[in-house]
């Protein structure tokens, strides 16, 4: 009964798309819990690159039967589009498998997204603006639209009308924008359905079954641990949990079921969007570790935030995900410093802080304690296993593994697919 979850350890684009395209060859299902497409994974295979946002990027494996769980918010358009370009491209996509509870996100969605990040003006969360926020604002009210409801023209239309009924009176009244018509929607939505129809499933069904055949399942998270609703820098999140129970309950598994939990680390840290981020760097090396580390969002083409490396985040990651191992992704970034420092801890209001705050002000003047680590300059994209690293590489992981609470099982020391050190396996 082998089930994974692989999930983002900081605040996203740690490079999970590579890890989980390692696993696809051994797995029979990959699993999306959460999110929609917010998210952004870029998998390398040969030398095809493959930017996917809403499907699971078990989609490349053509052994592996991809699953968008009930956790997920779906934007038709977006996912039909995505099949169409992978299909043009020669992949075969007949496989996927939708839940039918999943969350449709809808036009005005994507508009009230839009809307209510420009009326907080400095305030604003710095959203993908692609819906995301109000779809699940949408789900926990109970007007919420799912795929399920694509197939019965009545409930659509009293669900849309439902929805559209709050909204238009906010978009016109506050925000001094047009009414939406419900039956435009409707009929735009209708549109999908045909389309969608032959990959709507029953996938909780379809995934305990698996696992009770000892199928291998991955559950693939999106964003990350700190951009989690409940979990992470509240109200600089995403509105789902990426973190490990946001699988259980995004995809209908129970949590007696989960073998493994691996968090994706990079091997410095980045952000996108606004919030808090301790280690952030405005100067030259943080220049540079945008520009090497090719750190620019997937989605949204913005440039991410970058900084060092912070333990106290990876431990908090450790802790409320029940991590068993980390997987290490791009460490080849930070070829080529003399130095690289490392923060060990916060200093807040003059106070030595080891954990992470839960206060949100506590968090917001925390200052990192930085210790330095020696660097290295040779390449070592080469490397095949942990001893072909240089000395000081290898120190550097092995501090990172001490400060952060699991053991660092694979480390990504290049884009491509073979351009992994694999030191424990996940399976
Ligand atoms: P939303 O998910 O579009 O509502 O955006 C909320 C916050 O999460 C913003 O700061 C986004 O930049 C951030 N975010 C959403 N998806 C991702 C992702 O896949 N990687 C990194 N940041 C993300």
């Amino acid at each position: 009964m082998p089930a994974l979850v692989l999930l983002g350890a900081q605040w996203g684009d740690e490079g999970k798309g590579k890890a989980t395209d390692l696993l696809g060859g051994s797995v029979d299902y990959v699993v999306r819990y959460q999110g929609g497409n917010n998210a952004g994974h870029t998998v390398v295979v040969g030398d095809q690159k493959y930017a996917l946002h809403l499907l699971p990027s078990g989609i490349l494996s053509p052994g592996c039967t991809p699953v968008i769980g009930n956790g997920v918010v779906v934007d038709p358009s977006v996912l039909l589009s995505e099949l169409s370009g992978l299909n043009e491209r020669g992949v075969d996509t007949s496989k996927l498998l939708i839940s039918g509870n999943a969350h449709i996100i809808t036009p005005y969605n994507v508009t009230v997204d839009k809307v209510t990040e420009r009326f907080l003006g400095k305030r604003k969360i710095g959203t993908t603006g692609r819906g995301i926020g109000p779809t699940y604002a949408d789900k926990i009210n109970r007007v919420g639209i799912r795929v399920q409801d694509l197939y019965d023209e009545s409930i659509l239309t009293q669900k849309v009308e439902a929805a559209l009924d709050v909204k238009n009176q906010m978009l016109t009244k506050l925000y001094n924008r047009r009414a939406i018509a419900v039956e435009q929607v409707v009929e735009e939505l209708l549109g999908y359905a045909e389309k969608l129809a032959p990959y709507v499933s029953d996938t909780v069904l379809v995934l305990n079954e698996a696992l009770e055949q000892d199928k291998v399942v991955l559950f693939e998270g999106g964003q990350g641990t700190l951009l989690d609703i409940d979990h992470g820098t509240y109200p600089f999140v995403t509105s789902s949990n990426p973190t490990a129970g946001g699988a259980c309950t995004g995809a209908g598994v129970g949590p007696t079921k989960i073998s493994r939990v691996i968090g994706i680390l990079k091997a410095y840290t980045t952000r996108v969007g606004a919030g808090p981020f301790p280690t952030e760097l405005l100067d030259e090396d943080g220049e540079a570790l945008r520009r090497i580390g090719g750190e620019r969002g997937v989605t949204t083409g913005r440039d991410r935030r970058c900084g060092w490396f912070d333990a106290v985040i990876a431990r908090y990651a450790t802790r409320v995900n029940g991590l068993t191992d980390f997987f290490l992704t791009k460490l080849d970034v930070l070829t080529g410093w003399e130095q690289i420092p490392v923060c060990v801890a916060y200093e807040i209001d003059g106070r030595r802080v080891e954990e992470l705050p839960y206060s949100q002000s506590d968090f917001h003047h925390a200052k990192p304690v930085y210790e330095m680590l020696p660097g290295w300059s040779e390449d070592i994209s080469k490397a095949k296993s942990f001893s072909d690293l240089p000395k000081n590489a290898q120190a550097y992981v092995k501090a990172l593994e001490e400060m952060s609470g699991a053991p660092i099982s694979a480390i990504g020391v290049g884009p491509g697919r073979d351009e992994t050190i694999q030191i424990n396996s996940f399976l």
